[in-house]
């Protein structure tokens, strides 16, 4: 059984923008696929659908088996848990400590009655405290947010989806607003951790070098479609010149846009 599954995924935006055509995915335990493709290729949508954020407008998301849309209340907040999530924005509370960010992952599994008691048990802070350990944050679990550069903060941020001790992790352009170098030191850390926990992921990347190192199945996107859905190996030079084709000049002309404005 695939851990997740899009089956002919259609969603369309209520102003009428079509994000997503029949979108079909499927990722089997233990992969790391990414999702690579143009801006507007649709890959912050579908992700939006795996996470029950969006409900698609035609066909299912499947999660282990199960119709994301035939849950409501506490089976589908239970299903969601299973899936941690990591977004472009950090999404941290910066005036709080890095541990309590990350403690808010564990709140979230726990019955909101027996919460507060949750929030103070030492076994979730030992979760906390090792997880951002292995993210190299040992020296900061007091300080607040606000005070980490941005690769630190996105690594709270993925020590916080893991406390939920998930089984899949979706991560939407983690290190689209980070430097080149910091990006790929922060991926790999999301995808060391995923391996370690021995997790399945899915991660929406914009570079192309980075989704080639880290994935084992590259799907390309474009205009709400899935172009191809390959191995990593089968991924050409001139298969990702294709599904990048023309965006390059829709870049050009928005930059000719901005000079002449
Ligand atoms: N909230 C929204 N309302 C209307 N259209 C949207 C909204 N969010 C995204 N879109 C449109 O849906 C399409 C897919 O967007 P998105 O999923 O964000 O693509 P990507 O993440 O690949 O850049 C684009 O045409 C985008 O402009
Ligand atoms: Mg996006």
């Amino acid at each position: 059984m695939s851990v997740l599954e899009a089956r002919a995924v259609s969603f369309t935006y209520p102003d009428g923008t079509r994000a997503l055509a029949e979108v079909s995915v499927a990722v089997e335990h233990g992969e790391i696929v990414a999702v690579l493709g143009p801006s507007g290729a649709g890959k912050s949508t579908l992700f939006k659908c795996f996470a029950g954020l969006e409900r698609p407008t035609a066909g299912q998301v499947v999660v282990e088996g199960t119709d994301l849309a035939t849950l409501r209340g506490k089976a589908l907040r239970l299903a969601q848990h299973r899936i941690g999530l990591v977004f472009q924005e950090f999404h941290l509370v910066g005036r709080a400590s890095v541990l309590s960010n990350v403690l808010v992952g564990r709140l979230a599994t726990a019955n909101p009655v027996t919460s507060l008691v949750h929030w103070m048990s030492r076994a979730d802070r030992t979760v906390a405290v090792e997880l951002l350990t292995r993210v190299g944050l040992s020296e900061q679990v007091r300080k607040r947010a606000d005070s980490l550069s941005g690769g630190q903060r996105q690594r709270v941020a993925v020590a916080r989806a893991l406390s939920q001790q998930p089984e899949l992790l979706l991560a939407d352009e983690p290190v689209a607003n980070l430097d080149p170098v910091l990006a790929a030191g922060v991926i790999d850390d999301i995808v060391r951790m995923v391996r370690e926990e021995g997790l399945t992921a899915v991660l929406n990347l914009h570079d192309v070098t980075l989704a080639r190192r880290v994935a084992q199945r590259i799907v390309g996107m474009r205009e709400g479609r899935v172009m191809f859905d390959l191995p990593v190996a089968e991924v050409t030079d001139a298969i990702l010149a294709d599904l990048y084709a023309n965006e390059g000049l829709a870049a050009d002309a928005a930059a000719r846009e901005e000079v002449a404005a």
